[in-house]
């Protein structure tokens, strides 16, 4: 498949997208985004990690030229194009992890923030610029970012537009480890292989389950955890896990 402003690889069971429009510091227009929900169809592999061509940017947000002449109602369904972007790589059935390496500002620290979980370089920076253009965030900034750090440094964030830095991104609770540039991608591998290592279906009922039950009463959200729980036992996955543990050897998972 061949993508104009994306980049797919892969390594093993590892899957990079790269979003690929240097120029334009990597930000978001349409096509780009429905490049992106391409992938969802056209490619298979246990963990995805996403990050942006070059050294410069990870994404810019979306893009500032292409919305300049939009009307209210091209506004409201790229919005919603995002938004289905976004819950696309938010609900694939395998984790994602962004690789932030520069600028994630706007669009760019929601599709971050879409991901399973956020690691970056030194040099990148978070925010949403967007009332410095006379507009709000609308790619999910003002609803998965309150979600992850809180309203009141989700609104500090909104309200004024500034940007943090990785340090303080981290401890924000934007960003789960800061890294160099240069080792960056090498350690998001390193935890992405971890991670593949693993059984794929548990990994994948885990994502389901804190996803869903994020946003439940816990009562409900526990209900939900036992019954995806008790699935895992019908899977060859368990047998494996368990069998290899009490055999002493390391466990080979089919993901079935
Ligand atoms: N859209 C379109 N083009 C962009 C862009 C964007 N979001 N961000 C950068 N670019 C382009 C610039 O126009 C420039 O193009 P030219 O070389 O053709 O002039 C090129 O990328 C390089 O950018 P700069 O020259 O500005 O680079 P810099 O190092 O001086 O500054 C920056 C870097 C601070 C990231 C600056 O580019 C910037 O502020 N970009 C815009 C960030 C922004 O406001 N993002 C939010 C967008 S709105 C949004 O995302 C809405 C939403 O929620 C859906």
């Amino acid at each position: 498949m061949d993508y104009k402003n994306i980049l797919i690889s892969f390594e093993g069971e590892i899957g990079v997208l790269t979003i690929n429009r240097p120029k334009a510091l990597n930000s978001l227009n349409i096509e780009t985004l429905r490049d992106i929900q391409e992938v969802k169809n056209n490619h298979v592999c246990k963990i995805l990690i996403l990050t942006g061509a070059g050294d410069k940017a990870f994404v810019a947000g979306a893009d500032i030229a292409e919305m300049k002449g939009m009307s209210s109602l091209e506004a409201l369904n790229f919005s919603k194009l995002g938004h289905s972007t976004l819950k696309m790589i938010q609900d694939l059935d395998r984790p994602v992890i962004a690789a932030v390496n520069g600028y994630a500002l706007g669009g760019g620290t929601e599709i971050a923030v879409a991901c399973d979980f956020i690691y970056a370089s030194e040099n990148a920076r978070f925010g949403l610029p967007e009332v410095t253009l006379g507009i709000f965030p609308g790619f999910g900034g003002t609803q998965r970012l309150p979600r992850l750090i809180g309203k009141g440094k989700a609104k500090e964030l909104v309200y004024t537009g500034k940007m943090v830095n990785a340090q303080e991104a981290y401890q924000m609770g934007i960003v789960n480890r800061v890294f160099p540039l240069a080792s960056l991608m090498e350690e998001t591998k390193k935890t992405a292989a971890q991670i593949a290592g693993n059984g794929v279906v548990g990994i994948r009922l885990a994502k389901m389950v804190i996803d869903a039950g994020f946003n439940m009463d816990l009562t409900e959200a526990c209900s939900l955890e036992s019954y995806a729980f008790s699935f895992g036992f019908t899977t060859e996955d368990q047998k494996e896990g368990m069998t290899a543990f009490v055999e002493k050897r390391k466990p080979n998972f089919k993901g079935k």
